[in-house]
């Protein structure tokens, strides 16, 4: 299982600290929001370029804005090492795939809750990863929606046919109980915020997913 703890749960105050806690895992994942495509305002490529500095960490950069072809270079050049964009958020996705793969990184594509997959199926040969976000994107320490597991279900099952290498990330009140449900549904990918960090062990926390 890839563990992508969220650092929208962590202290931004001390930043350095949140990454010592959770540097042993394989990916961080960065929300970025604009205000526009969500309600909430996060980080901007400034914030991934210090992060940059003080981690190996393959940096899962999660674009939930407006126009993402507008700041993916600005992502790539301050050090993602790959771009997830919203399929709602887009009017031609497979152009935004072909323009995102030109910057040379992963690239993966998103639904919302209402979003049905049978949307994006076309895309699934053209991306390395589909991000089923399991609560409304915007905002960290959501409830879980159990719909999206029969969305996973049906992207596994998409997968073997579509794309062998495909990753299935999940995003959005993750916790041990519900992280697994996923995993049993065929996620590859547990992308976990307040579970991880509002806890006096972030360690144990990745340690109880893993
Ligand atoms: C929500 C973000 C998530 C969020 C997850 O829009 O995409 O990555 O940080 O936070 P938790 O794990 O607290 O639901
Ligand atoms: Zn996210």
């Amino acid at each position: 299982m890839i563990i992508a703890p969220s650092i929208l749960s962590a202290d931004f105050g001390n930043l350095q600290k949140a990454i010592e806690e959770i540097h042993h895992t394989k990916w961080l994942h960065i929300d970025v929001m604009d205000g526009h495509f969500v309600p909430n305002l996060t980080i901007g490529p400034v914030v991934v370029k210090g992060l940059r500095k003080y981690t190996t960490q393959i940096l899962d950069t999660h674009l939930m804005i407006a126009d993402p072809l507008k700041f993916a270079k600005q992502f790539v050049e301050a050090g993602s090492d790959q771009i997830t964009f919203h399929y709602e958020a887009v009017e031609d996705a497979k152009q935004v795939i072909r323009e995102l793969k030109e910057l040379e990184i992963k690239v993966g594509v998103s639904i919302k809750p209402k979003t049905d997959v049978s949307v994006i199926k076309e895309l699934i040969p053209l991306v390395d990863q589909v991000l089923v976000m399991s609560v409304e994107p915007g905002f960290g320490g959501q409830q879980f929606l159990e719909s999206s597991l029969e969305k996973i279900k049906e992207l596994n099952m998409l997968k073997k046919t579509q794309n062998k290498n495909l990753l299935i990330a999940v995003d959005g009140g993750i916790n041990d109980k519900t992280g697994k449900l996923c995993k049993e549904a065929g996620a590859d990918v547990l992308i976990a915020g307040s579970y991880i960090f509002k806890s006096d062990s972030p360690k144990e926390r990745i340690q109880s997913l893993q």
